[in-house]
């Protein structure tokens, strides 16, 4: 559960970073399993091997199930959506390698927007996506860059001009509005970034020595109608029917329920 302080970080700025009760072997178990998962010569979706790679709802390791389905991230999800109850929705993994001697940089863009009476609903009208890091993020390993506030600059927007709402959108393409300068994400392994993809945001070269490792966690307030296109809808249907086989019963809970899934409104 997010403290009241807590909450205004991460209302005002769209990201707060904050502790868990995850233990160290949780987090190392997490990070072994993204290894056999992430093999750099095997890339997922890319013709060459990169530097950071990625997957998505497409793997059931022991190690991260129990993190999946930890009551640490439903209940913070629902502090953080000021839900009643939430269902989960995704999650990917992701591991960004060392660029030795290649410049810091970063791209930008968000994956959704919202208006603001979304952000200021009861529950809030929204993605809550949880990053789980599982090392270190520091200046040097690839920290996640983000504007903070800019996705209420962008609601404001979308409160006076709704055309455009929902579309994934690079940095260049959005209204130019007065959002705040870029800074990292920084946090210790086994710390949690509640956050949301509708603030500017991006992935940066790692400079450092180390990989950089995170699992993402999303939920919604139970019941809310997810836009994304009819693929992605399929795909996450189809994960989240497996795990309802695999998570502990009494944790099934958090999966959506089959006949409230909503049919896909729009391509996105
Ligand atoms: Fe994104």
């Amino acid at each position: 559960m997010l403290t009241p302080e807590q909450d205004r970080t991460f209302a005002a700025d769209g990201a707060v970073t904050i502790d868990t009760p995850f233990t160290s072997n949780d987090i190392q178990s997490a990070a072994a399993a993204i290894d056999r998962l992430l093999l750099r010569e095997k890339p997922q979706g890319g013709p060459e091997p990169g530097h950071r790679i990625q997957r998505t709802s497409d793997y059931f390791e022991p190690a991260l199930l129990h993190l999946i389905q930890h009551s640490f991230l439903e209940s913070t999800a629902k502090s953080a959506l000021r839900a009643e109850a939430v269902d989960f929705f995704a999650t990917a993994i992701a591991k960004t390698y060392p660029e030795p001697g290649k410049p810091f940089s970063f791209w930008e863009h968000v994956d959704i927007k919202y208006r603001t009476a979304d952000l200021d609903g009861r529950p809030r009208n929204m993605i809550c996506s949880c990053l789980l890091w599982l090392t270190d993020v520091t200046p040097d390993s690839a920290p996640l860059m983000f504007r903070p506030g800019s996705h209420r600059i962008i609601a404001a927007e979308m409160d006076r001009n709704p055309a455009y709402i929902d579309n994934p959108e690079p940095f260049a393409k959005l209204p130019k509005l007065p959002y705040a300068e870029p800074r990292p994400l920084l946090a210790k392994a086994g710390q949690l970034t509640v956050c949301t993809t509708a603030t500017v945001h991006g992935a940066s070269v790692n400079t450092g020595t180390r990989d950089r490792k995170v699992i993402f966690i999303t939920f919604v307030p139970k019941g809310y109608a997810i836009r994304a296109n009819m693929a992605i809808m399929d795909k996450m249907r189809a994960y989240q029917n497996e795990l309802r086989r695999l998570l502990r019963p009494e944790r099934v809970h958090i999966l959506p329920e089959v006949s409230a899934q909503p049919a896909a409104a729009h391509a996105s």
